[in-house]
């Protein structure tokens, strides 16, 4: 399949945020591209807009001045919808409403001819509906940029139920020939980011909902330990409380309230209270002036164990034994009269126990007992959350937490949530991908790319799954399940299809 020719014209109509973004990278990319805008002089405003941005590039020295006034002499304007005859490709970014992009597509077929391909950059709205009032739905397409769209690489190119093969091919390649990364995928709600991303927002939520930890403990220990850019409370006040609630709960309609999209009932209040994040000076945290970022749990310094006793595999967290060795703590490994089915374990010299969470709670362990949360690089980790149980004795924290300090770690003691933060949060990830992928939205490599270049995932989740152990997932949010039995965390059929027939 091949791109659009470069000497084919693009019309973007709509010409707001996500437009003016899409047309700068058809423009730079070589075509001669066209603005129409149903609000009178928005188009023009547009132009000046991509203009003035593409002379700070100049300036910049990331484009050449002779590239940036041969893009000024191939923009226009268009005064209505049928200065787009002879495009080949329009995209529409226009209002988010079902009955507008209908009406808008119905009138543009009119206007252009039968071979150019169109498309939509809805986030929220269902492809296939969007195009179901064509005539010719077979060259329809979604392409779904993301804010700002110059700078996201990552384009989902998504198949409604009528799109011919050959246009999203040709659409593929497009947007390739742009310099985007593109992802195939199809007409499902929230395609592939916006879906598989929930569980990074609403398991944060869920922590802090339940009282284990406070946001700014619960975003220390995603960044420290999971390896996220940003925690989800931050990220989310940086997003908009209501932009964010807002495809959750579109997301969680459209699967017709399924309970694994369930909105979070703190974000609501946020939302209803006008703090929807940095844009409004107040979110989970204060942006008001003098306001400062409250500072994560953090243990105060307790001394180091002397030694530790190993008992079995400590699966994804093995790393930490060559780390406590290097710390000078000595590792004594005991196999005797452990079962290979028991759950590997540290002991502290106190007699207490360290685990990995892994979906159960402490309390119900044992007496003495401490869990520690999964990190994405056990060596590169800055912070880890340990849990205790009512009845974990004091002196077995205490060690728990030196040994971690000792290996260069800032501790964040955390209530005993199943599955802690960093491990359910990176489980039910996994699991929506593995979902997804069973329900043909995309392939994994796919899924991947989309979930590292559309929300900056340190791993892609199939990545993530095949570092962690095939039925890791599936074993955490089994557990999960069965304390929480809302089915919110119900591993998918697909998950424990894959936990099984990797396991053999
Ligand atoms: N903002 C984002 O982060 C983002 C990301 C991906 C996709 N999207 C999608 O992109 C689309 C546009 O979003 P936006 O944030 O750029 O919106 P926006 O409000 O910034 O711009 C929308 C523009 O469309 C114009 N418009 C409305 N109805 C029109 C019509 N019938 N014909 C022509 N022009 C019309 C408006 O005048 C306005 O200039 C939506 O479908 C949205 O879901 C948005």
């Amino acid at each position: 399949m091949t791109a659009l020719d470069l000497n084919s014209p693009v019309a973007v109509v709509g010409t707001g945020t996500m437009g003016q973004g899409i047309a700068q990278v058809a423009l730079v990319a070589g075509h001669p591209v066209r603005l129409y805008d149903a609000a009178p002089g928005r188009a023009g405003e547009a132009a000046a807009g991509i203009v003035s941005r593409l002379d700070r590039l100049v300036e910049k020295g990331r484009l050449p001045a002779a590239d940036r006034d041969a893009a000024r002499g191939r923009l226009e304007t268009a005064e209505s919808l049928s200065g787009l005859a002879g495009c080949g490709l329009v995209v529409e970014a226009v209002l988010e409403r079902l009955d507008v992009k209908q009406q808008l597509f119905r009138d543009l077929e009119e206007v252009v001819g039968e071979d150019c391909l169109l498309a939509t950059n809805t986030s929220s709205l269902s492809v296939t509906a969007v195009g179901g009032a064509l005539r010719l739905p077979g060259r329809f397409v979604g392409l779904h940029f993301f804010n700002p769209a110059p700078l996201m690489p990552l384009v989902e190119v998504v198949s409604g139920a009528a799109t011919d093969p050959a246009s999203a091919g040709r659409a593929l390649e497009t947007v390739r020939a742009w310099g985007r990364t593109p992802v195939s995928c199809a007409d499902q709600p929230g395609f592939v980011v916006n879906r598989i991303a929930r569980p990074f927002y609403a398991e944060a939520f869920e922590v802090y909902e339940t009282g284990a930890a406070d946001p700014a403990t619960v975003d220390a220990v995603l960044r420290g330990s999971g390896g996220f850019r940003m925690g989800a409370f931050e990220l989310t006040d940086l997003i908009g409380q209501d932009v964010n609630e807002a495809v959750t709960r579109s997301v969680w309609e459209s699967f017709f309230q399924d309970v694994r999209f369930r909105p979070s009932l703190a974000q609501r209040r946020l939302v209803e209270s006008g703090r929807l994040g940095r844009k409004t000076g107040r979110g989970w945290y204060s942006y008001e002036e003098g306001a400062e970022r409250p500072e994560p749990r953090t243990a105060a310094a307790e001394e180091a164990p002397g030694h530790v006793t190993l008992l079995g595999d400590l699966g994804p967290a093995a790393d930490v034994v060559g780390l406590i060795r290097e710390a000078g703590i000595d590792v004594r490994v005991e196999d005797e009269g452990f079962a290979p089915e028991e759950k590997g374990r540290l002991v502290l010299p106190g007699g207490g126990t360290l685990v990995l969470a892994d979906g159960e709670t402490v309390g119900e362990y044992g007496p003495d007992l401490v869990s520690f949360d999964l990190a994405l690089d056990y060596r590169a980790a800055t912070r880890i959350a340990l849990a205790a149980a009512p009845v974990t004795s004091p002196d077995t924290l205490a060690e728990a937490v030196g040994l971690f300090q000792a290996l260069g770690k800032k501790v964040s003691v955390v209530g005993d949530v199943p599955g802690m933060i960093v491990a359910r949060t990176v489980a039910r990830i996994i699991d929506l991908a593995f979902d997804a992928v069973a329900r043909g939205v995309a392939g994994e490599e796919d899924v991947d790319t989309a979930m590292r270049l559309g929300v900056n995932y340190p791993l892609g989740p199939f990545e993530w799954s095949r570092r962690l152990g095939d039925d890791w997932a599936y074993g955490v949010l089994d557990a999960v399940h069965e304390r929480e039995p809302s089915g919110r965390c119900a591993p998918s059929l697909a998950l424990l299809r894959h936990a099984f027939t990797a396991a053999k």
